[in-house]
């Protein structure tokens, strides 16, 4: 009975064993996901390496801009009270905010998208406006919110606003999560502004710069080293 037990144990200490040798993959890596994708997603971490080399300062954290998300959700909730506004987010850097946005809010909502042209690889905007993708629904008599990441110099609102009047609307309010009031070359201003930001070029939370950084979930200066070599 005894020479059983003991051949038992043998013969689970093998299974044990093998097991490792065969699957070796199965074995848990601490911390940060596992392969190159796991190091990647550390590096956008707050104060990681990434940060370091290519951001001037966090300018907003994700703390900050949920709070002002769900003000700014509350205010449309108030002002929209048995409407149902149709919001319009401009892509491609609306869409964090958007997304945000309407799940904080407690009106019912449609959802449509408008992608303009924006500045492309560069910082400096050519202040040219080209619809690259059109609205799917009419917006004749609805209560459209325009849903913009920033508010610069007001060309591409101002030129969506003048041509969405001639299909319209009900109404048209600007909901933008950043505002930049030094830079304005039209007169043009949010009805729902997030946080007014000095004139420096910000990244993450859905703004890019050469398509890069959209996916942080803060907002950071980005260092001019990056957009001057
Ligand atoms: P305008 O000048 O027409 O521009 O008001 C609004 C669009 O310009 C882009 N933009 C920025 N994008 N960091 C960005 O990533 C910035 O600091 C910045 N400033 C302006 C943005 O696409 C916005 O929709
Ligand atoms: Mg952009």
């Amino acid at each position: 009975m005894k020479n059983i037990r003991i051949i038992a144990l043998i013969l689970a200490v093998l299974m044990v064993i093998t097991t490792f040798a065969v699957f070796p993959s199965c074995t848990v890596k601490p911390g940060g996901g596992s392969g190159e994708k796991g190091a990647e997603i550390d590096n956008y971490q707050e104060g990681g390496a990434y940060m370091n080399a290519d951001f001037s300062r966090i300018l907003l954290t994700e703390a900050e801009i949920a709070g002002k998300v769900r003000e700014i959700a509350g205010r449309i909730d108030r002002d929209y009270e048995n409407r149902q506004p149709l919001m319009v987010g401009i892509l491609k850097g609306s869409f964090i905010f958007m997304a945000d946005l309407v799940r904080a809010m407690k009106t019912p909502c449609a959802v449509d998208f408008m992608a303009v042209s924006s500045y492309g690889k560069g910082s400096v905007s050519t202040g040219a406006v080209r619809i690259l993708k059109d609205l799917d629904t009419s917006i004749e008599g609805k209560d459209v919110i325009l849903v913009e990441d920033i508010l610069d110099s007001g060309l591409t609102l101002s030129y969506i606003i003048d041509l969405m009047a001639r299909s319209k609307p009900s109404s048209v309010r600007i909901c933008t999560l950043l505002d930049k009031p030094e830079r304005r070359k039209v007169p043009i201003s949010a009805d729902y502004p997030g946080f007014g930001i000095p004139d420096e070029f910000v990244v993450g939370y859905g703004l890019d710069y050469a398509e890069k950084y959209r996916n942080l979930p803060y907002i950071a200066v980005l260092s001019p080293h990056i957009y001057n070599s």
